[in-house]
This record gives structure tokens, sequence and C-alpha cells, in this order.
């Protein structure tokens, strides 16, 4: 696992842009693992000012969300299929139909779990997942006690998640969904690079379990550190519990620029 510690979101959002950049260039078909949240924003307005200037292109590229609120109307702007338009897809050249999520409408729920997990295996697998984590050390929507082996699922949100995700919803805790459907841990597991975004206070104790601590259910996140390739994109206050920073910042100082992440 990478641990980098930036000053700034534009910085965070530009290394990690760098990634995905490098993995079209090298591959123009590749598949993207699409999370929502506030945390890759920065990411997307990067890859956006890159298309826009004629740097890339997501033509030939596909993407997958990670998770949807179950029973949100299609046209709910929360709906997690449309947010990530808005913030991403809509705003650059992907194909119609080149990005897909779980369908958290669909009457035979365990069949539409079942068909997701079977569109990202059939589009060869995700190359580079990018990923946000809960206070509670969720990652997608997989809640303390998720199996660390499970696949894409209902779940039911912690009210925890529903309190942090109610500033979505006008404040109003009673409009926040209470359950979603989310690719599992084992799933997320099988993507090739996965890069973690945190930034702020709020997400410092989950940082430090996720880097430092022990691989248990009760912090989902922390299964990370038994996947050959992660990085860790965190701003100084999401670090700040973190027990090894000076060495983790150390060890970045010393890297050389063209290695990339
Ligand atoms: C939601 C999403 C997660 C995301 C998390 C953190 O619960 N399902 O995928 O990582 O929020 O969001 P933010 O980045 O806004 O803090």
């Amino acid at each position: 696992m990478e641990v980098i510690v930036l000053p700034d979101p534009g910085r965070i959002g530009s290394l990690a842009a760098d990634a995905i950049t490098a993995l079209i260039t090298r591959k123009p078909d590749a598949v993207l693992g699409l999370a929502t949240g506030s945390s890759p924003l920065a990411v997307y307005d990067e890859l956006v000012s890159r298309y826009e200037a004629g740097q890339i292109s997501f033509r030939q590229a596909r993407g997958f969300t990670l998770d949807e609120y179950v029973g949100l109307p299609a046209d709910h702007p929360e709906r997690y299929r449309n947010v990530i338009d808005t913030a991403f897809a809509a705003r650059v050249d992907f194909a119609p139909g080149a990005v897909q999520g779980p369908d958290g409408l669909a009457d035979d729920i365990p069949a539409a779990c079942a068909a997701y997990e079977a569109a990202i295996r059939d589009a060869g697998g995700v190359d580079l997942q990018i990923l946000g984590i809960g206070t509670d050390g969720h990652i997608a929507f997989n809640e303390p006690g998720s199996s660390l082996a499970s696949r894409t699922r209902i779940k039911t949100l912690t009210r925890q998640t529903r309190v942090d995700n109610a500033r979505f919803f006008g404040g109003d805790l009673d409009q926040v969904p209470t359950h979603c459907l989310t690719q599992g841990l084992g799933t997320i597991m099988e993507a090739r690079h996965l890069i973690l975004i945190a930034m702020g206070r709020s997400k410092a104790e989950a940082v430090h379990h996720l880097v430092e601590g022990a691989v248990s259910a009760m912090w989902p996140a922390t299964v990370l550190q038994m996947h050959p390739h992660v990085t860790v994109l965190l701003d100084d206050a999401a670090a700040q519990r973190l027990q090894l920073v000076d060495y983790y910042r150390e060890t970045y100082r010393a890297k050389p620029a063209w290695q990339g992440i």
C-alpha cells in the first residue's frame, strides 16, 4: 500500500488524473471504476479539464460505478448513476451506455446484482478503481460487518452513513434511503489498481484503521491491505492519526517523479 500525503485537493486530483491518463494512453478501452462522494471530485474536474484540452478521450473506455441507493426514482439527482453523470461521465466523451451502475430499481434484486457482476467480468474486470472511504470505514457501501469476500448485493445503510449523507438530501435524514446495492469487498478487490482518496479530519480514524489497523470486517476498508496495488491519497487532516506519517512523507519525497503511482 502506497500512502501519499499531499497539501491540497488540487495536487491529489492531478496525481490520480495522471494515473488515469497514463492508463487510457496505454489502453484506450480501459475499464474505470467510478466512485461517488465528494472525495473524487477533484480527480473528475482535472480529467474534464484534460478532456477539454484534447489531452485525453474516454471514447473507447468503460465505467462501472460502485454502488446505488435502492428505490430512488430514475430522475432523482442523488441517484448515483445520475450523480456520476453530473460529476464526470456526461462531461466527457464516453460512448452511450459505456458507464453502468447497479440497478437500484430492479424488481429482482439478487438477479440485478448477479447481472452487474457478470457485466464487470464480461468487460474484462476493472483496470483502475477510484475509491472514497466512509467515516465508519466503509468502501462503496460495504458497512462494518461486511464479509471481506462479499460480492455485489443489497445492504442496509448504517445510521451513521445516512446521517453523513443527509447533506445531499437537504439535511433531512428521512429522505435518505435505508438500503443500497453495492459492489462487494471481494468484487472491489479484483480491480487491478485501487486509488483511495480521503480528505478532512472526519476521515482520520477510518484512515488510521485502513493503513495501520488490523484487517477486520469492523473496518471494511482494511481488506485493501491484502491487495498488491493500492494507492492512498490523503490531505494532512486525513493523515493526522497515522503513526508512520513521517515515513510515508519521506518515502514519497524520495520517489522519482517518473515512477507514477
Ligand atoms: C458514500 C459512498 C462511498 C463514498 C463515501 C464517502 O457513502 N457510497 O463510495 O466513499 O460516501 O463520501 P465522501 O467522499 O463524500 O466523504
